[in-house]
């Protein structure tokens, strides 16, 4: 169980504490909270070697009360992000002892208090992740049951709403982290279609699309990276709906291959060990609609997913095949591996019919954002340099990068087919990710447009700060940030 986060505006005499420092200019240490410390506590702590830089930390005894302390770096440039860092270390060092409570204060004058408790709970529960289902003896849970914000009384109030709202998008990304590490033998599309019909509710509708309906509509993309797998494919809609008349209507398409191994196009052992994760971008779109409700936005969200293994089974589609996507385009096949590009065809088209104000694509669509960018840059793509602006701003806020890549109309001839309007592929070892970028504007019939690769980002074998190894759960928090400032309020 992860710990409870609380507000406390009356803070009791307290036995364990965390508190910022920052590094100062010249190497000494500053207390991130005025009256913190004395100066000759944050002198001993220096001499033991503890140098504020950010993520760092070392416990003292402060008149009883057993003190974490936390770098911050240098106080002029710590921002949010700063303090979901200082969030995610503090508990990770309190994982490692035997405190079953402990208080933590935000630092001052980074944030107003009410967002410094949100960007630091944040941390917190985003680095509080684990994903042990599988071990027989799951290692020894952390003693920690509960973590207190300090937050003066006239300002409880405000920062109980933000750790709110830091706990419901912690709970996104954690929806997203547990389908994208569960083992893909056991998501196959028609348990994703259960999980899905799960998330429905007052406000949120949830239509499976199921082969039978898919044929129907002329889904040949899905249906065509399908026919190798033993498994049916699923094209999930989900649709929320606010209460009062919606302020915009956004679409948002996640790639949802449950495994790659590339088809006959066949994956080397290596390059399939992760491939589980070809579904990160549709359990993005999961998460968003598990918290939607509950975010209350003014705008309406459509969520759509096309779900299948790639596999080499014995109907699989061939390279050389053509098939048509649900706006008739024709796509010629000549790399079985290049299967995202193809579900997505459908989805994008499917999504467009819905007439969205704008459509947002994520995707872990090619292994050439890894090598462009690697593993802490989303690639990013537009027709529509405003809503560009408006992800990047979303994605600062979460504290995740993006870079913009061009769609370089230039390019375009590259997947044009001799036999079909498009093939999917372009020329060997040029510009990969804005291949698939290109081929996915096809689909999109013209409407404002923006498609994330995560390929880089969205798994981590070894973990970073944020998130444990394994499912980043990247790209969640930025896509919900970029709803609420879609309806207008402007929160971040
Ligand atoms: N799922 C892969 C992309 C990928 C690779 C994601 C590594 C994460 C890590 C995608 O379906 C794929 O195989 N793309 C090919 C495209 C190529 C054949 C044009 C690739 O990147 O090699
Ligand atoms: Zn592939
Ligand atoms: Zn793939």
């Amino acid at each position: 169980m992860p710990p409870r986060l609380l507000i406390d505006p009356a803070p009791a005499p307290r036995r364990r504490a965390v508190r910022g420092v920052f590094r100062d200019g010249d190497g000494g240490l500053s207390a991130a909270n005025p009256g913190a410390f004395d100066a000759a506590l944050l002198r001993e702590a220096r001499a033991d070697g503890f140098f504020g830089k950010i993520g760092e930390t070392h416990l003292v005894s402060v008149q009883g009360v057993k003190t974490l302390l936390v770098g911050l770096g240098a106080r002029k440039e710590a921002d949010g992000h700063t303090l979901r860092l200082f969030g995610a270390a503090a508990y990770r060092r309190i994982a490692a002892t035997t405190w079953p409570e402990v208080r933590i204060s935000p630092p001052d004058g980074v944030l107003p208090t009410a967002e410094a408790v949100r960007a630091v709970a944040e941390g917190v529960g985003l680095a509080a992740y684990r994903h042990d289902a599988f071990k027989s003896k799951p290692a020894d849970a952390p003693a920690i049951r509960e973590i207190r914000f300090d937050a003066p009384p006239r300002e409880a109030k405000a920062a109980g709403e933000r750790l709110a709202l830091a706990r419901l998008f912690t709970e996104a990304v954690d929806f997203a982290r547990d389908l994208i590490n569960e083992p893909p033998s056991r998501k196959t599309p028609s348990v994703l279609g259960r999980r899905a019909r799960a998330l429905a509710g007052p406000r949120v509708r949830v239509t499976v699309h199921e082969k039978p309906a898919l044929l129907k509509m002329g889904a040949g993309g899905l249906l065509g990276v399908n026919r190798g797998s033993a498994h049916p494919p699923v094209m999930v809609h989900f649709r929320y709906a606010p209460a009062g008349r919606p302020r915009r209507r956004l679409a948002f398409v996640g790639k949802g291959i449950t495994f790659d191994s590339g088809g006959l196009s066949l994956k080397p052992a290596d390059g399939m060990m992760t491939m589980k994760y070809d579904m990160a971008g549709a359990a993005t779109v999961f998460g968003l609609f598990t918290v939607l409700p509950r975010l209350a936005p003014d705008v309406e969200v459509h969520g759509i997913a096309p779900i299948t293994e790639n596999m080499p089974g014995p109907d699989a589609y061939k390279p050389g095949d053509v098939v048509t996507a649900l706006n008739g385009k024709t796509i010629e096949v000549l790399n079985t591996d290049a299967e995202g590009r193809v579900v997505l065809a459908d989805a994008l088209a499917y999504a467009a019919r819905l007439g969205p104000d704008e459509i947002l694509d994520v995707a872990t669509l090619t292994g050439a954002a890894t090598v462009a960018l690697g593993k802490n840059v989303l690639a990013v793509m537009s027709n529509t340099p405003a809503l560009m602006d408006r992800l990047g701003a979303a994605a600062r806020d979460a504290g995740e990068k993006t870079w913009p890549l061009p769609l370089e109309p230039s390019y375009r001839d590259h997947i044009k087919s001799k036999v079909a309007d498009l093939k999917n592929i372009g020329n060997p070892g040029e510009a990969g990710t804005i291949i698939g970028g290109l081929f996915l504007e096809e689909f999109v019939d013209g409407r404002p447009w923006l498609h994330v690769d995560m390929a880089g980002v969205g798994w981590n074998a070894n973990g970073s700060p944020l998130s444990p190894p394994g499912a980043t759960g990247a790209v969640v928090r930025t896509f919900l940030n970029h709803i609420l400032r879609a309806d207008g309020r402007n929160r971040p």
